[in-house]
């Protein structure tokens, strides 16, 4: 099977082309930079229609999961335009593709379209961003759901961690464990909750969709929600790091650009119940990077 993913060099792209890669199907590896690559890079900016166009009559994918993104909050705020058109207008370049050469498409949005004043949310709540990078997510979610046959799959994760740095970015599981190692004091925030997602979860679950060709809205995220400072906490505790270097603080603290979602955390039960490889807990999440991460040392 043909898969072709968008923002391969990223987090959660270039971890689901290599379980993809291990599992035998054909990977073509797309994204504006070459980074982190597995399978057959290549190099496609999504807001190029014509490119894309040509990308998608050369390979012809059997499925696509687009993860492509501008997913720096704070930058999506402050560049408005550059924020749509690579989140919105190159969503509408993969979907007519993607009609084009009907394929099968797997959208990667986010925990961001929800307001946050609510938390634990079911697919059927409705989306009411308070920042542009959620408008922009929400936005390209409906051009997916104009999809004629409704062959996609629609999943919403939240604060994606993982055990390798990817698109130039140190996510905040590594970073803490850095900081951590180092011994430095950091403050972590108490008002942000969410249902953190190892990438590798999240790729596991994305396989399973595109195997058994599941169809919808779901909350492929993990399974507990936490705040940010008890994830923190809860990361310093499994990798046997001094916990009392993380100190409470709030997000009023901080000088941030866009508004961040109070409690955003997904409701994930339509998963649990739907998928095999289900969303992990917490604790079962972070021994599975306790393990990819002593593989990686020993690699
Ligand atoms: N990370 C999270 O906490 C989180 C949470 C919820 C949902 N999500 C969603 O999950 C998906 C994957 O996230 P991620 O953390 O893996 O993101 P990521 O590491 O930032 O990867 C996104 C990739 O897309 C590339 N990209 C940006 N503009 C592009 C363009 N015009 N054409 C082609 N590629 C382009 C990026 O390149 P550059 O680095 O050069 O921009 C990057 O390599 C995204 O759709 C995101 O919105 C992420």
């Amino acid at each position: 099977m043909k898969l072709l993913i968008t923002g391969a060099s990223g987090l959660y792209g270039s971890k689901l082309a290599k379980l993809a890669l291990s599992k035998g199907f054909e990977v073509y590896s797309t994204d504006i930079q070459r980074q982190l690559v597995f399978g057959k890079f290549i190099k496609l900016d999504i807001t190029d229609k014509l490119r894309v166009d040509k990308v998608f009559t050369e390979v012809k994918p059997d499925v696509v999961v687009h993860a492509a993104s501008l997913t720096d909050v704070d930058k999506c705020e402050l560049n408005k335009d550059l924020a749509w058109k690579i989140n919105v207008d190159g969503t509408k370049n993969i979907v007519a593709s993607t009609e084009n050469t009907n394929s099968f498409l797997i959208y990667i949005s986010t925990d961001y379209v929800f307001s946050g004043k609510k938390g634990n949310y079911l697919e059927s709540d409705k989306p009411d961003p308070i920042n542009y990078y959620g408008q922009t997510k929400l936005q390209a979610e409906t051009v997916v759901q104009s999809i004629k046959k409704s062959d996609f799959l629609i999943a919403r994760p939240s604060v994606i961690y993982g055990s390798t740095p990817a698109a130039g970015k140190v996510n905040f599981a590594l970073w803490l464990i850095q900081k951590l190692k180092q011994g430095e004091h950091i403050k972590i925030v108490t008002d942000q909750w969410n249902t953190p997602t190892l990438n590798t979860n999240l790729a596991e679950m994305t396989l399973e969709a595109v195997e058994r060709h599941i169809t919808g809205i779901f909350h492929l995220s993990g399974s507990t929600r936490v705040n940010r400072y008890e994830f923190a906490v809860q990361i310093a505790e499994t990798f046997g790091l001094n916990k009392e270097l993380i100190n409470k603080t709030g997000s009023s603290t901080f000088n941030w650009s866009a508004l961040r979602p109070a409690d955003s955390s997904l409701d994930t039960s339509a998963a649990q119940l739907k998928f095999k490889n289900k969303p992990l807990p917490l604790a079962k999440a972070l021994e599975k990077l306790k393990k990819e991460l002593s593989l990686n040392e020993t690699q």
